[in-house]
């Protein structure tokens, strides 16, 4: 069984800050699952305790432009963005804060305004200090190491994986290549790439059909929330599902077709992550479409997942090294597939940012295990900071002695 305790372990680095915390709280953002990561955004800022934390809302919006202002979740729901103040993070870590764009000539930058930011001149207003960043982001820019490259450089603590954990996550093929190298099974697929389609269609076709038989499932490498993915039943599906695929990303994966039920298990932790019990999901529709997760809202989540012990054990202990082979950090969700007529057991993706609303599989799965949705982003937020602690030990300068 999972020993309880060990969810409390981590270091109180909270407990013994002695003013409030800073922190930023990142959403929306340039992805296909921006409005997913609104909803995520709303259940975390309502759970962050205003008597730890003085919190900072920074929306990203669609185009890529950061704004902050008190209600900048609301004002980014609705459209309404006009009293938002343009901001950014700077790659210097002598300047860990949140600054405003102010425009010296013409008022403020407007967002998306080339032309003004062209043909004024504006300085950075710094805003705040910041102690912690909380990017709750899916998918592109968000989730894939990109914003957390940024973090890097800035020197600043951050929830979650950084650049190798967030990138390798993210792309399917890449990971997938990473478990079959420490010997985790999953599910037989290829890359192959946009250029590759666009060349010889009929190649690819042909290659595909040599992964297995159908159904196949053809997937943008890196995206989220089942976007882009087709289930092909026959060779008259394909083409049309490799063009979808390509079109939301230069590499495609095509891979077997499984008839399995869906498990997943929540990692959290640094050096020494911990699995929770895992959960099993029922999609609404004949996969766990876009539509099935966030449109019908009847996909049921079983939890626990009903499974012998000793698959659940397996599969734990499988999300554990797999979170581990990859170098993820704070929390990741890993799911299998535990095909029907066979009961194997396949790793399908690794979710560095997983859906976080209140009612999201990650949190779920750890109130379960004993660890309620406050508690678990005031745990995210301790683990950000032990990591930051960690990394200001690594030494940056060699020095030559001869
Ligand atoms: N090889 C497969 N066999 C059967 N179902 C699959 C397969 N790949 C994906 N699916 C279905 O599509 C859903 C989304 O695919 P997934 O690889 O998890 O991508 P995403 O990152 O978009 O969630 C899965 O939850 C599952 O229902
Ligand atoms: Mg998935």
């Amino acid at each position: 069984m999972m020993d309880k305790n060990a969810v409390s372990r981590v270091p109180a680095v909270l407990a013994q800050a002695d003013r409030k915390l800073k922190i930023a709280v990142l959403f929306g953002g340039r992805s296909g699952e921006h409005e997913v990561s609104l909803d995520s955004a709303r259940s975390v800022l309502a759970v962050l305790d205003p008597q730890k934390y003085e919190i900072f809302q920074v929306g990203i919006t669609h185009a890529g432009s950061w704004l902050t202002g008190p209600d900048a979740l609301q004002a980014l729901a609705s459209g309404q963005t006009d009293n938002l103040l343009p901001c950014t993070i700077l790659p210097d870590p002598s300047k860990t804060a949140l600054f405003v764009i102010r425009s010296k000539d013409q008022g403020q930058v407007q967002e998306n305004s080339k032309f003004e930011y062209e043909h004024s001149k504006y300085e950075y207003e710094k805003l705040t200090d910041l102690d912690v960043v909380f990017p709750v982001l899916h998918g592109t820019y968000g989730e894939d190491g990109t914003l957390q490259g940024l973090l890097e450089m800035a020197d600043l603590a951050y929830v979650g994986a950084g650049v190798t954990g967030s990138s390798v996550g993210m792309d399917k093929g890449v990971f997938k290549d990473v478990m079959r190298a420490i010997r985790i099974p999953t599910v037989e697929s290829i890359i192959v790439l946009r250029s590759e389609i666009e060349k010889s269609i009929e190649q690819v076709i042909r290659q595909a059909e040599e992964v297995a038989a159908y159904p196949l499932f053809i997937k943008p490498a890196n995206l989220g929330s089942s976007v882009g993915i087709t289930k092909c039943n026959s060779r008259a599906d394909l083409g049309e599902a490799l063009l979808e695929a390509a079109a939301f990303d230069r590499r495609v994966l095509v891979e077997r077709g499984v008839d399995a039920r869906e498990i997943e298990v929540s990692v959290l932790g640094n050096d020494d992550p911990q699995a929770s019990v895992p959960g099993e999901v029922l999609p609404s529709r004949e996969f766990y479409s876009y539509e099935s997760k966030y449109v019908d809202g009847t996909s049921g989540l079983l939890i626990p997942a009903p499974l012998p012990p000793e698959v659940a054990e397996k599969i734990r202990r499988m999300a554990v090294d797999a979170y581990k082979a990859i170098d993820c950090a704070g929390m990741a969700r890993v799911d299998f597939f535990v095909e029907k007529k066979s009961g194997a057991i396949y790793l399908n993706e690794l979710n560095t940012i997983p859906g976080f609303t209140s009612i999201s599989m990650y949190p779920k799965l750890w109130e379960a295990s004993g660890l309620p949705y406050a508690s678990l982003v005031d745990r995210l937020v301790d683990l950000a900071l032990e990591r930051k602690a960690d990394r200001s030990r690594t030494e940056r300068k060699f020095r030559r002695t001869s």
